[in-house]
């Protein structure tokens, strides 16, 4: 009698990790999904995975939980956002693009090897919330594509950064914001997410579209966090 009730708990948590899963990969079609209570606990998993001295990290701007994430491994975060990004009077539509030359230059100086991940924060929070582009999102895959590197999305808003290039790219403004999204997905290896801002209550993932450079990421998880499906992104 005593056990029923704990067992109908265990059903709804199953029940909520797989909601949660298909909610995430409508939008995010990664093959790995490992659910976290938030974003920081996601990048916890993944640098403590793929960081380490001697790596470097490049982004748009690290939020500061990133940013903590990465260099407590001995890893350095680089951020590499544009030129009007910190400029508080440029009118630049996208001021959370990342600076794709300064990237590619950065990557020469310290050497594909040392550069396991590069990330793009949409919508750049840290730089007060600016939007990144298609556009840039497309010419940094090319980049990592050229180098052999792994773009991976910081998706905290990516709802927001969804319509705003819908309302400001060329060509992207008769789009459903939910392909965009999914257009940004597309360019990515993976993703550290902070569900709590756009969709979702409280809670995050780690998304991998390989397990490289993930290789090790779910075993990882499993000591922090317990299961996959008894974890869960909330109660029910
Ligand atoms: C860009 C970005 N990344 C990561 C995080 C960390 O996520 P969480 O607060 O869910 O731990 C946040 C939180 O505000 C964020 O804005």
């Amino acid at each position: 009698m005593g056990r029923r009730p704990a067992r109908r708990r265990v059903v709804r948590r199953v029940a909520v990790w797989y909601l949660f899963r298909d909610a995430v990969t409508e939008l995010f079609p990664f093959r790995h999904i490992i659910p976290t209570h938030q974003g920081r606990a996601a990048e916890k998993i993944l640098f403590s995975v793929v960081g380490g001295p001697g790596k470097f990290v490049p982004n748009n701007t690290h939020f500061d939980t990133t940013r903590a994430n990465v260099e407590s491994t001995g890893a350095e975060a680089v951020d590499l956002v544009i030129a009007e990004g910190r400029d508080p009077r440029s009118r630049h539509p996208f001021k959370g693009n990342l600076d794709v030359d300064a990237l590619e230059a950065f990557v020469r100086r310290v050497g594909a090897e040392n550069v396991p991940v590069v990330m793009v924060t949409v919508t750049n929070n840290s730089g007060g919330g600016q939007p990144v582009s298609l556009a840039n999102l497309r010419a940094v895959r090319e980049v990592c594509t050229r180098y052999g590197l792994a773009l991976f999305l910081d998706s905290c808003r990516f709802a927001e950064n969804a319509w705003f290039i819908r309302e400001r790219e060329e060509g992207q403004g008769d789009r459903d914001v939910a392909d965009i999204v999914r257009d940004m997905a597309a360019l990515a290896d993976g993703m550290t997410m902070s569900a709590k801002k756009d969709p979702w209550p409280i809670s995050g993932a780690v998304g991998l579209q390989r397990r490289r450079p993930g290789r090790g990421v779910p075993e990882r998880a499993h000591p922090h966090r317990g299961l996959p499906h008894l974890r869960g992104p909330g109660r029910p």
